[in-house]
């Protein structure tokens, strides 16, 4: 997930990771190199977010539901985010719940910034056609329990 988001930093933009819960994904981001003062991280439980502000002090950590993105960046930083990458598990939530973060993340996206999410089925995660999205399976992670697929959406018009 954190590759996939990676190829996505070149024009200096930000990265929103979405349910960083206990911080694996977001480690794996800074280890790949991005700067932690880029990283915007939304999680929504309130002792994990106690967590990753004590894990991650250089991060802008938010308390909060993905579902509210759009309403929580600073003002001009919605639209200049290059990806966001869901940590959610998207696939067990209830469509419109789901449909709400996928439209709240693509509201701060940059014109071609992409949406990362994994997925432990085999299908797309997200029905592409519905959201007006293309989807590309950028990575399969056999030795993930369950084996894992990485997923990375962006606009279709674009
Ligand atoms: C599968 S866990 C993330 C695992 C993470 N990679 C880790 O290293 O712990 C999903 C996380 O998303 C958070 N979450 C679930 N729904 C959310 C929402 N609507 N907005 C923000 N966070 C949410 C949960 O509190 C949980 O921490």
């Amino acid at each position: 997930m954190a590759r996939a988001a990676q190829t996505e930093l070149m024009d200096g933009g930000l990265v929103v990771e979405l349910g960083p819960g206990t911080g694996s994904v977001t480690r794996a981001l800074l280890a790949t190199g991005v700067p932690e003062e880029r990283l915007v991280l939304v999680e929504r439980d309130r002792y994990l977010h106690a967590w990753l502000k004590g894990q991650f002090p250089g991060a802008n950590v938010l308390l909060s539901d993905a579902r509210q993105l759009d309403q929580l960046l600073p003002a001009g930083q919605a639209g200049r985010v290059s990806t966001v990458v869901s940590s959610l598990p998207l696939n067990s939530l209830p469509r419109n719940e789901r449909a709400e973060i996928v439209r709240a993340a693509f509201r701060v996206l940059s014109g071609n910034g992409s949406l990362v999410q994994y997925s432990y089925g085999v299908p797309s995660p997200l029905p592409c056609e519905a959201l007006g999205l293309t989807g590309q399976r950028v990575a399969f992670v056999a030795a993930n329990l369950p084996p894992a697929t990485v997923w990375r959406y962006s606009r279709a018009s674009v």
